[in-house]
């Protein structure tokens, strides 16, 4: 059977300061649609797998904000972290759990917080992956044609040739690369972003973990007798602590060796920083976006995104190509070309205040 793991326990530190680690970016209504990010993730899910087989992996202390967004879910499909140890803990712990459900399971990995505006190329290509991956017994990743030199992403360099219908073999797998070399990257015309959205069987995944992170696997196989019981809680407080930090694009994306890739068109955006935001939004003619915000005035400025509260008076002149995002009483200002270091300030300032 086919099951969905949606990935919901990051902070999405670099939307600060809306997005704070009381409430971070999946569970907002980012470019306001009406619904939070991972409700229209679930919504996608729904339409390739059934309620019941989809997992959210999320942090203990988020917990309660899935269930009040999902109330569809029942507690055993929240599962919840103990302490952050970023992505490759999680996805062993999930694909032990529902291993203990159905040994012969088809798995999809994703994130939470990604904006897909294509649902129907979404759900067929999926589809076509949870076949292909079972057949060929690989780990597929679906790949997205770049456009600019990120240095947020995993770039993967595929060969021509395919093994089934749109199916590539791929040769490098690089997370993060400095900017240099990501602009040798996209230059070289060859590498595709990494989605971050993983398809595979489990025991494929399994065997990664053993070959790559041996001791993490081990330390989720131990939970054999405790998975979808009630002495599940207590077993994971303890693995979790002997868990080292690595996402799984370091972990087993980089080094395994049968990884493959699906190139994909589905109107993709990582949303993974306030630029991207702007690049979606709607904008006047000399490229100003506001957002929630109603009482904006600009002057002699371009270029800006403004997102503040609804009654904030704000004015803005001779400011070009800034952000300016005010909540929960934190206002930054910043030029939307320093907008990656974001995230280190804000480890910076959480200590201030
Ligand atoms: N449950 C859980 N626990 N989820 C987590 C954790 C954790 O400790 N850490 C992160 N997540 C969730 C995030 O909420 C997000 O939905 C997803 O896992 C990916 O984590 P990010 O922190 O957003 O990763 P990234 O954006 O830096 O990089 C990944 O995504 C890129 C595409 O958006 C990588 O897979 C890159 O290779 C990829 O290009
Ligand atoms: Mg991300």
């Amino acid at each position: 059977n086919n099951y969905a793991l949606i990935m919901a326990g990051g902070v999405g530190s670099r939307f600060w300061p809306v997005s704070r680690t009381t409430y971070p970016k999946q569970f907002l209504d980012v470019l306001g649609t009406g619904k939070s990010l991972i409700q229209n993730t679930f919504e996608r899910f729904k339409k390739i797998v059934p309620v019941e087989n989809i997992y959210i992996l999320t942090n203990e202390n988020y917990f309660d904000l899935v269930k009040e967004q999902l109330p569809e879910l029942i507690d055993n499909q929240i599962i919840g972290e103990p302490i952050m140890r970023n992505t490759a803990p999680c996805i062993a712990y999930g694909c032990y759990k529902i291993k203990q459900l159905d040994k012969d399971a088809q798995i999809v990995v994703a994130p939470s917080d990604h904006l897909i505006l294509e649902t129907e190329n979404f759900v067929n290509i999926i589809n076509k992956a949870l076949v292909a991956s079972k057949e060929h017994k690989c780990l597929i990743t679906l790949g997205i044609k770049p456009s600019r030199p990120d240095t947020g992403y995993g770039y993967i360099q595929y060969s021509e040739e395919t093994i089934t219908d749109n199916l590539h073999k791929v040769k490098t797998f690089t997370e993060k690369p400095s900017l240099e070399i990501a602009q040798t990257f996209l230059d070289s015309g060859d590498f595709l972003w990494n989605s971050g959205i993983f398809i595979w069987s489990v025991g494929e995944i399994i065997k990664a973990f053993d070959t790559y992170l041996p001791d993490m696997s081990e330390i989720f196989r131990d939970g054999k007798s405790h998975y979808n019981s009630k002495s599940e809680k207590e077993f994971i407080q303890s693995a979790f602590q002997k868990c080292t930090n690595i996402s799984i694009d370091y972990g087993i994306m980089e080094k395994a060796d049968n990884v493959y890739v699906m190139p994909s068109e589905f109107g993709w955006s990582d949303l993974g920083t306030w630029s991207s935001v702007y690049d979606l939004a709607d904008k006047d003619y000399v490229g100003n976006a506001v957002i929630n915000a109603e009482k904006v005035v600009m002057y002699n400025s371009s270029n800006c995104m403004v997102n503040v509260p609804q009654d904030k008076v704000v004015i803005l002149n001779g400011l070009h190509d800034f952000i300016v995002v005010e909540s929960n009483n934190m206002l930054m200002i910043c030029p939307r070309s320093e907008e990656q270091h974001v995230k280190q300030v804000v480890a910076d300032v959480k200590h201030k205040f």
